[in-house]
């Protein structure tokens, strides 16, 4: 008879973007009959994945550093006769694999994000030393078909419904590191969210690069009216959408649809139009301005979100004023906004004009501070109302709860009788920047 084995540890490190987390997710379901449990730290874990993000120069630096530290780790535990496997996964994976293999001879494995149902598989083979390190081509839909639905640890959940982009912005690797738009089949959609209800899931946020521009033989408005009719799911949300796949559906939807929440995420950019279209956007401001009046007459509380790039190339400072005038007519709940970073490859990269890192510093500055208050405004805008919060989570202190309003803003109150996935009406008493705070005014049972 063999010794009973410790059981393995895997730590996972994610990078990047919600479809990273969700991909994370669901390699840890696809290692846990491996043996694998979650480990809070790499220092001794025997198997370590970076899950990367290649969208940003800064994002990939840091998978080089964290590879360095990780050296050490694998040194010491080499000493001590243990093995740590590294395993390089995510957009850098795609798109610098052979590279990494190169530089860093302690990565074992390389792996993209449309192979990870091959991960137990190619784990095994590092540990058999069988050779094999790339796995990096293989479709969307073979992936989305055989990885487990992914166990849910509470009671929101992602749903990838899509991947891809066929949009090419000019500065952006995501058409290169994910490929081709993809929409997975519906009825593997309502599958899998039926799967996620039955596990106490109560929120689903679907994902997807370009997730309106969903098409898995229904609209993405028929999708999301196939899933308001999952009775015990409550609340659904999507991200991230392209302004041109707005459809005048979707926009009615969000008047009509109550379990459709009241937060928009989507991405602009740039309040310039020249610099719109250098971005090869196919939208310019007033379209965009267009949709955010057209929801806001549907919705007139909607939290609207979106990203921005400062500094890419040619940006003047008067087409950098012309963000901030969007900004100031718009009014954003939430905001992710960037220094433009060039990507090689992109077309944008050989662009004459590259802005100067003090400029580009200094607008991103300006145009984050104006954001910061455009978000602590619309929290304190939800002072004195009473909000439906979905709670996901227990405090610190004994009967401390949190939760999320349906304008996707973490809620903090006191209440010991609500339990995770139940909705409760709080009175909002207080506001920061990044949440609120209230008492319990009623309680309705998942
Ligand atoms: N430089 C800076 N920001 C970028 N984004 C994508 N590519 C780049 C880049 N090269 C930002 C965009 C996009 C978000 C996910 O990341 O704002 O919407
Ligand atoms: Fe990148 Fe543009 Fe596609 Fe978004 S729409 S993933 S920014 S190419």
């Amino acid at each position: 008879m063999s010794e009973p084995r410790a059981p393995k540890r895997l730590f996972i490190e994610t990078y990047g973007c919600q479809m990273n987390v969700y991909d994370s997710e669901r390699m840890r379901d696809v290692l846990g009959p491996l043996g694998y449990t979650v480990a809070e730290k790499p220092d001794d874990a025997d198997l370590v994945i970076l899950n990367t993000c290649h969208i940003r120069e800064k994002a990939t630096e840091k998978v080089y550093s964290e590879i360095g530290r990780l050296r050490a780790h694998k040194e010491r535990r080499a000493a001590e006769g243990k093995g740590m496997t590294i395993t390089i996964a995510g957009c850098v994976a795609q798109a610098e694999g052979e590279e990494i293999i190169r530089r860093a001879p302690e990565v074992d494995l390389v792996v993209g994000p449309q192979a990870y149902h091959k991960l137990p598989e190619l784990i095994a083979r590092v540990a058999r030393k069988s050779g094999e390190q790339l796995a990096t081509d293989f479709t969307a839909q073979e992936k989305f078909d055989r990885l487990p639905a992914r166990a849910p640890d509470g009671v929101t959940a992602f749903l990838s419904i899509q991947e891809g982009c066929d949009k090419f912005c000019t500065f952006c690797v995501v058409p290169y590191t994910r490929g081709a738009e993809f929409s997975r089949p519906i009825a593997d959609v309502l599958a899998e969210a039926r799967a996620l209800a039955d596990k106490g899931v109560r929120e689903i946020t679907l994902l997807g690069q370009n997730v309106n521009a969903y098409h898995g033989g229904a609209a993405f408005t028929d999708l999301l009216s196939a899933l308001a009719e999952i009775d015990t799911i409550a609340r659904i949300r999507y991200m991230t959408s392209h302004p041109i796949e707005t459809t005048d559906e979707l926009i009615a939807m969000h008047g009509s649809e109550v379990k459709l929440m009241p937060y928009l995420h989507l991405p602009v950019q740039s309040g310039s139009d020249r610099i719109l279209k250098a971005m090869n956007r196919k939208h310019d401001g007033a379209f965009y301005r267009d949709i955010i009046s057209r929801v806001r007459a549907v919705r007139p509380d909607i939290a609207l979100s979106t990203d921005f790039i400062v500094g890419f190339p040619g940006e003047t400072e008067k087409e950098f004023e012309a963000t901030m005038q969007l900004v100031n007519d718009l009014h954003f709940a939430a905001a992710f906004s960037f220094k433009y970073s060039s990507r090689p490859g992109t077309p944008a990269a050989a662009m004459v004009g590259q802005v100067s890192e003090d400029d580009k510093s200094r607008r991103l500055a300006v145009l984050q501070k104006r954001l910061f208050e455009q978000q602590t405004q619309f929290n304190a805008s939800q002072v004195g109302r009473t909000l439906s919060v979905l709670v996901t989570g227990t405090g610190r202190r004994s009967g401390q709860k949190h939760g999320r309003s349906p304008y996707l803003q973490s809620v903090h109150f006191d209440d010991a009788r609500a339990r995770n996935g139940d909705i409760v009406e709080v009175h909002v008493t207080g506001s920061s920047q990044n949440s609120l705070s209230g008492e319990v005014s009623s309680l309705v049972r998942a």
